[in-house]
């Protein structure tokens, strides 16, 4: 599940675009990163858990800039990695651990939050919180639509809110 979601994204995004996620260790983040990548058409075997990297870029049908803000300490720390300098027009963003640091976050970003439903099975709940990530989504709604017309099974059913309360 959470790759399909993943791909979804990577097939949708437009340069520009910024996809925070959330949840605890192993909520799949990464793994939705890993389907990300692939739905943008770039090798996929180079995606990890950055443990030992905070930043890392690929290059599909968009550039895309993975970051992971599990090891920062201070907003300072997530500055001095270039954070605020990845939310470009041209590049999209995907961020793991993203609650970290929420005042370095643009304000329109599509919030996806992972969690463990059973040891083998994983939620995602999907919030815009913007007019961009609004129709991110709907492109996203869109495509899997299209998905289910032309008979791939299973995908996945996306769990989404309008309107999330703050932070
Ligand atoms: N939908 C799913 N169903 C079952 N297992 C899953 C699912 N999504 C991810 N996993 C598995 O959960 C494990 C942890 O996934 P992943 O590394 O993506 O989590 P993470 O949220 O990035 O963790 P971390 O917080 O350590 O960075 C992996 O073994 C992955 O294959
Ligand atoms: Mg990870």
């Amino acid at each position: 599940m959470t790759e399909s979601v993943g791909k979804i994204i990577g097939r949708t995004l437009h340069g520009g675009d910024v996809v925070t996620l959330i949840g605890e260790l192993g909520a799949g983040k990464t793994t939705l990163v890993h389907g990300i990548v692939m739905g943008l058409g770039a090798p996929s075997d180079s995606v990890a858990s950055p443990t030992f990297m905070l930043m890392h870029q690929y290059s599909g049908r968009l550039a895309l800039t993975h970051m992971d803000l599990y090891r920062l300490r201070t907003p300072e720390e997530a500055e001095s990695i270039g954070l605020s300098e990845c939310f470009t027009e041209n590049d999209a963003t995907v961020i793991e651990w993203a609650d970290r640091f929420p005042c370095l976050l643009p304000e329109d970003r599509l919030e996806v939050r992972l969690a463990h439903k059973t040891f083998t099975t994983r939620t995602a709940q999907l919030i815009p919180r913007g007019a961009r990530s609004h129709a991110l989504l709907a492109r996203m709604k869109k495509a899997m639509g299209h998905i289910r017309k032309r008979g791939r099974s299973p995908q996945p059913r996306l769990q989404t809110r309008r309107k999330a309360s703050s932070r």
